[in-house]
Formats: structure tokens, C-alpha cells, sequence
């Protein structure tokens, strides 16, 4: 809605601002893309792809699917155009809707915004670290703040099947303690248990065996390193043991960033994570990546319900008041070249009586208006009324563009 477009605005601003700043470089991506490209990247067996992706098959017989997230479409574009031949990392970003067959309500859109950044081609945890940097350089920008990351480990392809064993051998024993979802979840997206928000699966959870302490040594050690430049960077984080993420393709770090105090809805205002394996996965060379999504739905509610005020849009300084035909065709000229000028100009050429007009740019707080009648057609002059002191004065046409200007220097 209009009153909500200033902190869209805001916020794009903001991030295209911060992107460019970290060296991220914009690209798009189809909003309709085949939907096997999503059951490979996202994984078959999530929540997203069994249950909220929309799709569709063609008059041709072809399945396709709304994006429901960029991570698999960024990587199949970045291997389509050959970008692993660019100094890498590569770092992309871009900003779009995503679409999921979700339960409606706060905070949770069948269609929402994300704005999506990817580094592909390094696996230096260096890199995980910076974007949740730039997250809260964002966030500092747009004055939030009281939010930490949550952030976890979930290992790689050599130690995660060990601990996957592990957990399914835990569960196995109490799946009568489990919820439904959880006792069909336990076959092929077992980690999934850990962040179920039942309370009986959640109290199992506790128990359960950790991955922190199943994790190989390369996996420790990026961990250890990541938490080091968080550390370095006084960045807020929690070591949440059960966040997994809902997504297959995740590998070492995985991390979300929620509102202090709302830790018991769900509601992340960004995730993401390490993908080591996905580019390979999707027929590329083996190449490690990690990305980061932020819900800009979830960032401008916030902003409301916390109050944060944006500075209004500059309100036109002029309002071009015309009366009678010949004067309504005179300012449609006028107005072009008053914009033209530089200057910001309202006008609202459909209504006719002068009152009406000046009561809208009283409306618009413009500082001045210009009146154009009959009679000043004839005389090729017009009117410069200062709305505060109500004085009006006649000016020729052809000098009114410098005459206001004149006067809006002079406070
Ligand atoms: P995700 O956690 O599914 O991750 O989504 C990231 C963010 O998008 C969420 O934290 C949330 O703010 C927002 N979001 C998701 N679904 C909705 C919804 N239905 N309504 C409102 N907001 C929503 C991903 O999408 C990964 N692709 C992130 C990533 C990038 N990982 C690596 N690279």
C-alpha cells in the first residue's frame, strides 16, 4: 500500500547500498524455473518442496514451478553462464518475490520478499562470518536492533552420516513420543526432529545426541574459526544445537538471525548457510558456497511494530494551479519544463476551481504555487503565490523558472 512503500524503499535502498558495498554484484532469476531444478537443490524431502512449492505443467508437458527460494536458480544460473571461469568468489546478490504454500498469517506470506546473497567458490569461513556482518550492517542501518544469530554446525558428507545413524538409532527407540510429522520425518530428514516446535518432540530433543560433538576436524575447525571473527566482530550469537534449517543442502555453518525475545515463534528474519556440495550436485565442478536470505516482509513489520520512523519522500515545492482550458493546455507545457528544471512540482490538472487546487497544495506543504488564467495566457505572465505569507505576485512566463528559483533560495 502506498504508506507502506517508503520503508520498501527504505530497505531496498539500504541493501543495494550495503551489496555494492561488500562487493556483491546484482543478478535475476526467472520467477517460473523448472521445478526438478528445486526438488534437486532444495531436497525432495523438505518441508518446501513436499509440501509449498505452487507448480504447473505446460501445454508442452513441462513442469514448472514458482521459485520458492534463489539458492538453486542462482547456482544453475551461475553455471549456465560460465561463471566459474571469474576470479572467484563470486558474489551475487539479488532481490525478489519467492513463493510458498504456506498457512497464512503474520509474518508468513504465500508470497513474500527476499533479498538473497550468495559467495560461490570459496569455502574460507572468513566468508560465513562476513555475511552475517553485512545482515547487521543492514540492520544497523535501518535501526534494529535486539536480534542475534542463532547459529550451528551441521557437518559435512564424512561426518554427518555418522551422527544421522546416531540420531535415527535415538529416535527409533521413543518414536511412539513423537509427534506424526516427526515419526514420518524420521526416515528421510531425521535432523528435521530437532527443530520440531512440538513440546514433546522438543523435550526428545534435549536428550538427543548433539552434532557439535560428532563433528570431523575439518568441520570443528571451520566452526571454531567462524565463531572467532564473530567474536572479533562483537557480533551477537547463540549456539543453538537444534537448528538444522529446513533445507537439503546445507553443510558446516547453518545460522538465522531472529528478534531477541521471539525465539519461541519462528520467526527468522534471515537464514542461510554453507553448501559445499550443491554445484556439484547440479552438475558443475566441486565448488563450496554460502549464502545468506533476508525476509524483507519480516524486516518492514518489524520496523512497524517497533516504531522506526523513515524520513517522508521531499514534498514538492511547487503546485501549479491552472484555470480554464486555454491555461490547463498552457501548464501541461509548463509543468514539463518545470520538472525539466529540476524543480519538484504537483499539480492536479483534472480539477477546475482555484479553491479546490491551493487546498490541495496546502494539503502537499508545497511553499509555492503558480497560477495560470485566462488572462495570464493572454499577457504571457503568471502568478507566484507564497503559501505561507499568502503575498502573490505577477512574473512573466518566460522568467518564472528562474524567479522561483530565486525565491526558494532565499529562506
Ligand atoms: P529460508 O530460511 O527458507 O532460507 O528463508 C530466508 C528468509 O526468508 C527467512 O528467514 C524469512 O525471513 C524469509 N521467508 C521465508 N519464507 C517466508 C514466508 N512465507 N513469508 C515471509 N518471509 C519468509 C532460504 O530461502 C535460503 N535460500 C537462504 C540461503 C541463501 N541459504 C544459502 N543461501
Amino acid at each position: 500500500m502506498p504508506e507502506e512503500q517508503l520503508y520498501w524503499e527504505k530497505v531496498k535502498q539500504v541493501i543495494k547500498n550495503l551489496a555494492r558495498a561488500y562487493g556483491f554484484e546484482r543478478l535475476d532469476t526467472p520467477i517460473l524455473e523448472a521445478a526438478d531444478l528445486f526438488v534437486k537443490g532444495t531436497g525432495l524431502y523438505t518441508d518446501i518442496i513436499e509440501k509449498e512449492m505452487y507448480s504447473l505443467k505446460t501445454k508442452g508437458g513441462d513442469w514448472l514451478s514458482l521459485r520458492p527460494e534463489f539458492t538453486p536458480a542462482v547456482m544453475r544460473a551461475y553455471l549456465e553462464n560460465g561463471l566459474s571461469s571469474w576470479p572467484q568468489p563470486v558474489k551475487l546478490y539479488t532481490i525478489g518475490p519467492i513463493f510458498r504454500y504456506e498457512r497464512p498469517q503474520k509474518g508468513r506470506y504465500r508470497q513474500s520478499e527476499q533479498a538473497n546473497f550468495e559467495i560461490i567458490g570459496q569455502q574460507d569461513p572468513v566468508l560465513d562470518a562476513q555475511l552475517i556482518q553485512l545482515f547487521f550492517s543492514i540492520s544497523k542501518e535501518l535501526s534494529l536492533k535486539n536480534l542475534t544469530v542463532q547459529i550451528n554446525s551441521i557437518g559435512c558428507s564424512n561426518c554427518r552420516p555418522i551422527y544421522r545413524k546416531k540420531l535415527v538409532s535415538f529416535y527409533k527407540s521413543r518414536k511412539k513420543q513423537l509427534c506424526l510429522n516427526c515419526q514420518k520425518r524420521l526416515q528421510h530428514n531425521p535432523l528435521r526432529l530437532l527443530d520440531c516446535q512440538e513440546s514433546k518432540c522438543q523435550r526428545l530433543a534435549q536428550e538427543a545426541p548433539q552434532i557439535i560433538d560428532q563433528l570431523c576436524d575439518d568441520c570443528h575447525n571451520h566452526f571454531k574459526n567462524v565463531l572467532e571473527f564473530l567474536d572479533e566482530l562483537a557480533l551477537p550469537y547463540i549456539l543453538n544445537p537444534y537448528l538444522v534449517r529446513g533445507l537439503d543442502y546445507y553443510t558446516k555453518t547453518v545460522f538465522e538471525i531472529w528478534p531477541e525475545g521471539e525465539e519461541g515463534r519462528q520467526i527468522s528474519l534471515a537464514g542461510g548457510g554453507r553448501y559445499d556440495n550443491l554445484i556439484k550436485l547440479l552438475g558443475g565442478k566441486n565448488t563450496p558456497a554460502v549464502g545468506l536470505a533476508i525476509g524483507l516482509d519480516r524486516i518492514v513489520d518489524l520496523m512497524k511494530v517497533r516504531d522506526i520512523k523513515i524520513s517522508p519522500r521531499a514534498h514538492p515545492v511547487i503546485f501549479l494551479v491552472q484555470l480554464g482550458d486555454l491555461a490547463k493546455k498552457k501548464s501541461l507545457k509548463l509543468f514539463e519544463e518545470l520538472r525539466k528544471s529540476g524543480l519538484e512540482v504537483a499539480s492536479s490538472f483534472s480539477r477546475d476551481t482555484i479553491k479546490a487546487q491551493l487546498k490541495t497544495a496546502d494539503k502537499l506543504k508545497v511553499r509555492f504555487s503558480l497560477i495560470l488564467g485566462q488572462k495570464e495566457v493572454l499577457d504571457e505572465t503568471i502568478i507566484i503565490r507564497n503559501m505561507v505569507s499568502g503575498i502573490q505576485e505577477t512574473v512573466p512566463l518566460v522568467k518564472v523558472i528562474k524567479e522561483i528559483k530565486k525565491r526558494l533560495r532565499s529562506k
